[in-house]
């Protein structure tokens, strides 16, 4: 069973890690397997973004996402506000974990994040979740469960911060859950994101700070309009 309220921290050699405590499953010699053994992990997404990896692993008739994320930020500001608020992937973690113990199950599980000093990519495993994707219709379709999502990890300071279809699974049961949670920048900011999306493409309201959407709403008309000045398209 995994016991979520335990997350245990290592450091071995230029690799820092956080696991969930698991008194059957050590995620630690299972991000071992994974790595040493290339033959047994399908790649399921090749991705938009080249740093980014998603396999499929199957051990002890379990299956597990693992997932490679080689990005570097290399816009100052975004580097200056990951110093203050920290490693995303290494507090998602312990908000993912938060919200198992709640057994609010609008999300993923997160079982492992490892950071590589060296080559500065992150490493993670999650829970697979049967099921599929969903399709531009579906997210009308679904509406009300999305906006619960949505606004569930927002409840618990998280945002998905890239809406689409594809960040969401239906299971066979019926439920929506959201995936691929990711942020730069302050979260209370980062939701305004996500409200501005939820509105502008699928009809959808929820409520954000006033002043996060301000600024967001701000912001989003000044891109637009620097775009439409240098001749890009939107
Ligand atoms: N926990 C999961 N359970 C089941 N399928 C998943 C899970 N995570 C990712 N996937 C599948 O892999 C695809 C890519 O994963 P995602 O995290 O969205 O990566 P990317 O950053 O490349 O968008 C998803 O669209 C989904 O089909
Ligand atoms: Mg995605």
């Amino acid at each position: 069973m995994n016991n979520f309220a335990t997350i245990i921290t290592m450091q071995r050699g230029d690799m820092k890690f956080a696991y969930v405590q698991n008194d059957n499953v050590n995620y630690l010699e299972l991000f071992d397997h994974f790595i040493e053994d290339e033959a047994h992990r399908q790649l399921l997404d090749p991705s938009d973004k080249p740093e980014r990896f998603t396999y499929c692993i199957n051990q002890n008739d379990t299956k597990y996402i693992f997932k490679i994320d080689g990005g570097v930020e290399h816009r100052l500001e975004r580097q200056l506000i990951a110093k203050i608020t920290g490693d995303f992937y290494f507090n998602l973690i312990y908000k993912l974990a938060k919200m198992s113990q709640d057994n609010c199950d609008i999300a993923y599980e997160l079982y492992l994040v490892a950071y590589d000093q060296k080559t500065k990519r992150h490493y993670m495993i999650f829970n697979f979740i049967e099921g599929r994707s969903l399709t531009h219709d579906d997210m009308y379709t679904y509406r009300e469960q999305i906006k619960h999502c949505i606004e569930t990890l927002h409840r618990y300071d998280l945002v998905s911060n890239d809406i689409h279809g594809g960040n969401f699974i239906l299971t066979p049961e019926g439920k929506i859950k959201v995936i691929d949670l990711t942020n730069s920048g302050f979260i209370w900011l980062t939701k305004a994101n996500d409200a501005i999306e939820l509105r502008d493409r699928f009809n959808i309201k929820i409520k954000v700070p006033l002043l996060a959407m301000a600024f967001k709403t701000f912001a989003h008309s000044f891109k637009r309009l620097s775009r439409k000045l240098r001749g890009k398209k939107d």
